[in-house]
């Protein structure tokens, strides 16, 4: 759905993106993620056409970023929606339904079914000026879905909200990619809410591209056999287990688990239970623990870092 062949967005001397090749399947919901100053909204704003890339091209769907046919098939919820905040909710629903080509009756059925949908209806004749980060972000959504779109872009659109908010956004997003297979791109700094959404992730540090795969691959360039125990005496197991010369990390954690990487996960598996046998010890817990997005994230930039 969307296709980056070495776009690159010069700033005076500032290389805001730098040579990105990037690729967002059909049907994907991709988190797209980096620190601040990245390049994410550069990108974002080349692949919707309101910057023009310095160099390189891309595309959506096969259609040159910016053209009419792909803006048709986008919808866009920006950094910083800029609302007419006199405006009604209703009004400015209709109104970016008229500017995006709809029919003046399509328009408000359009709308009416948005604002029940997003559940702002009894809001619809309220100003948006006066609106809450939540109702904003959610007038943000609406407005990118007022075209019908299969592809939707959206830039930080939890950033701000409490958890009712977020949870509200995530579940809409997860509703649209079931159930209409909507393609999504996604950026945002909450890494924990966004593995629960995504299946796919582009990682950009200085401009650049660090990670890009479905979650499952790029979870699985990143094996490190990370294991938590739990038994009737973590200290005597902990002791014992920092003798043996497969264990690379060991720690407790403040529930009292033990977690450890190792690179023989057969010994670590083998000794364990000896050692249970051996005390008498009981074993309560023993897991593999699952990379998690952030672990990923901050390995990444340090590898990125050095380069
Ligand atoms: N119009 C502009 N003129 C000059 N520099 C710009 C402009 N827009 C962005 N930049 C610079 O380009 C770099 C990338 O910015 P961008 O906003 O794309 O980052 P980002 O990844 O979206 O960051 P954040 O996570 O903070 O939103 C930054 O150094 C920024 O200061
Ligand atoms: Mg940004």
């Amino acid at each position: 759905m969307i296709e980056t062949k070495g776009v690159t967005k010069v700033f005076g001397n500032l290389v805001a993106v730098d040579n990105l090749d990037m690729k967002v399947k059909k049907g994907a919901i991709q988190g797209f993620v980096g620190p601040n100053g990245a390049g994410k909204t550069t990108t974002i704003k080349m692949l919707v056409g309101s910057l023009r890339c310095t160099s390189g091209v891309a595309f959506i769907n096969g259609f040159p970023a910016g053209s009419k046919e792909a803006r048709k098939l986008i919808g866009y919820s920006p950094e910083r929606p800029p609302f007419y905040s006199d405006m009604t909710a209703e009004d400015y629903l209709i109104y970016m339904a008229r500017l995006s080509g709809l029919k003046s009756d399509e328009a408000g059925n359009r709308t009416a079914d948005l604002l029940d949908w997003l559940e702002l209806t009894e809001f619809s004749d309220s100003k948006v000026g006066g609106f809450s980060a939540g109702m904003k972000q959610r007038m943000g959504l609406a407005q990118a879905l007022v075209n019908h779109p299969e592809l939707i872009i959206l830039d930080e659109p939890t950033a701000n909200l409490d958890p009712t908010g977020r949870m509200l956004i995530i579940d809409k997003l997860k509703e649209l990619n079931n159930e209409h297979n909507m393609t999504i791109l996604i950026s945002s700094h909450i890494l924990p809410e966004l593995e629960q959404l995504i299946n796919a992730v582009t990682l950009i540090h200085k401009g650049k591209s660090v990670i890009e795969g479905s979650m499952d691959q790029v979870k699985d360039g990143f094996k490190q056999d990370r294991y938590r125990i739990n038994t009737s005496d973590n200290q005597k197991v902990i002791g014992l287990l920092k003798a043996k010369s497969y264990t690379q990390e060991i720690w407790l954690d403040k529930n009292g688990h033990i977690h450890i990487t190792c690179g023989d996960a057969e010994a670590l598996q083998n000794d364990c239970m000896d050692i249970i046998a051996k005390h008498k010890l009981r074993l309560r817990t023993f897991d593999e623990e699952m990379i998690r997005l952030d672990d990923i994230y901050s390995q990444s930039l340090e590898i990125g870092g050095e380069q």
